[in-house]
């Protein structure tokens, strides 16, 4: 049976009708914005917005724990109990929003920028399926696929670059019909990375190129962003859950446990603390040994874009001391990232010091919130 809905609709900032970076799109009657939903392998983060003005209006923002091993490598494992939590949240934060964005990310994503002689968008819809074909590594008839045509080309150069997306139809559809049994309707399909950098844009992100960086718990989206434009866009398989792992098994107690302590709910033991401080700073190092691969790569492929900050988001960005050992380590300011910078925010419904406290993680759920649906 032909799937119903959606193919990937991937849509990058600063494109499709967007007149400048900080204007918004048009929105037509009969118009509105999805519920971003950021169904993570930690946390489902929900965030719904309304268009205010120029900017957003933040009218309801929640997340809620996700049993462990519910969601591997970004696929569904448990799908009864994310739809039990997914439940539970949308019924706790009173929307009546049944009109949902989500993102995907891992294994089963493949995100690739190719160059193409430039096409009309119907031409391209043709061509798609073969040219894709080379770069995908699983069969073109179990992948949705979208692309987005970036326009890089200039003057009498008859090639532009495309962003190209596959996302294996089994991860897909098992979420589609995870959500749909909850009475909701996925109306876009998007990409992890591509949804913090709409989140950035939607910030009003400084008009300058940056790496943005989410830190979650079982990988870390890179995506470096230049001239309003996704540059280089990729997932590392480490994070949050990866230290409270190492702390689990060097002094061996449960996870449950490594996790207070690695949240500082719980003390470590006085003879265990150098350890963890110790993994705490590997794993750290880590994580900024990868942006800085992600920046060398992107300055050899593309050195008239010099990168000039690194944008920090996810539970990640909690870890005190990050920011500044990205910034030492690369050499680059770090900001962490707060999606709601430009937002008005009703305080009657939503408590600051909540909204500080959970604003990086949510930065996903927060671009995913951004996207335009038809009613
Ligand atoms: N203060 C803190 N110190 C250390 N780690 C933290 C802190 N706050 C949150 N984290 C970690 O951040 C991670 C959760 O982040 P987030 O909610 O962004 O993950 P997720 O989106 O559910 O995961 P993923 O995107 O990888 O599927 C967990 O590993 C959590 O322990
Ligand atoms: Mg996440």
């Amino acid at each position: 049976m032909a799937p119903k809905m959606p193919q990937l609709k991937l849509s990058l900032p600063s494109l499709g009708g967007l007149t400048s970076r900080f204007s918004l799109p048009f929105m037509a009657r009969g118009e509105a914005l999805a519920l971003g939903l950021d169904i993570g392998s930690h946390a489902v983060k929900a965030c719904e917005l309304q268009r205010s003005g120029s900017g957003y209006l933040l009218k309801s923002l929640g997340s809620a724990l996700m049993p462990p091993d519910t969601i591997e490598d970004g696929a569904l494992v448990e799908p009864a109990a994310v739809a039990g939590v997914i439940g539970n949240l949308l019924g706790n934060l009173g929307s009546r929003n049944k009109k949902v964005a989500i993102s995907v990310s891992g294994y089963s994503v493949i995100v690739k920028k190719i160059n193409l002689r430039v096409m009309s968008s119907e031409e391209l819809e043709k061509h798609l399926h073969e040219e894709a074909e080379q770069y995908i590594p699983f069969d073109i008839d179990d992948v949705y696929l979208d692309c987005q045509d970036l326009h890089t080309n200039t003057g009498e150069d008859d090639h532009t670059d495309i962003m190209l997306v596959a996302a294996k139809k089994e991860l897909v559809d098992g979420y589609l019909g995870m959500l749909e049994d909850l009475g909701l309707e996925t109306v876009v399909v998007d990409v992890d990375a591509f949804a913090l950098e709409n989140a950035f844009e939607a910030a009003g992100g400084p008009d300058e190129s940056a790496v943005l960086v989410d830190i979650g718990a079982s990988k870390m989206n890179i995506n470096i962003v230049s001239g309003g434009a996704s540059a280089l866009a990729r997932d590392v398989i480490l994070g949050g859950r990866q230290l409270t792992e190492q702390i689990q098994r060097a002094l061996d107690i449960s996870f449950e446990e490594a996790e207070e302590i690695k949240l500082g709910l719980t003390p470590a033991p006085e003879n265990a603390r150098q350890r963890v401080e110790k993994i705490v700073l590997e794993a750290c190092r880590q994580w900024s040994a990868e942006i800085k691969r992600a920046l060398d790569f992107h300055q050899t492929t593309s050195p008239e874009q010099a990168v000039e900050r690194i944008v920090l988001s996810g539970g990640g960005a909690n870890i005190a001391g990050l920011a500044d050992l990205f910034s030492q380590e690369n050499n680059l300011p770090t900001t962490i990232f707060n999606p709601f910078a430009r937002a008005v925010v009703d305080q009657k419904r939503i408590d600051p010091a909540y909204l500080r406290a959970v604003a990086p993680s949510m930065a996903q759920a927060a671009g995913l919130a951004t996207r335009l649906v038809e009613f």
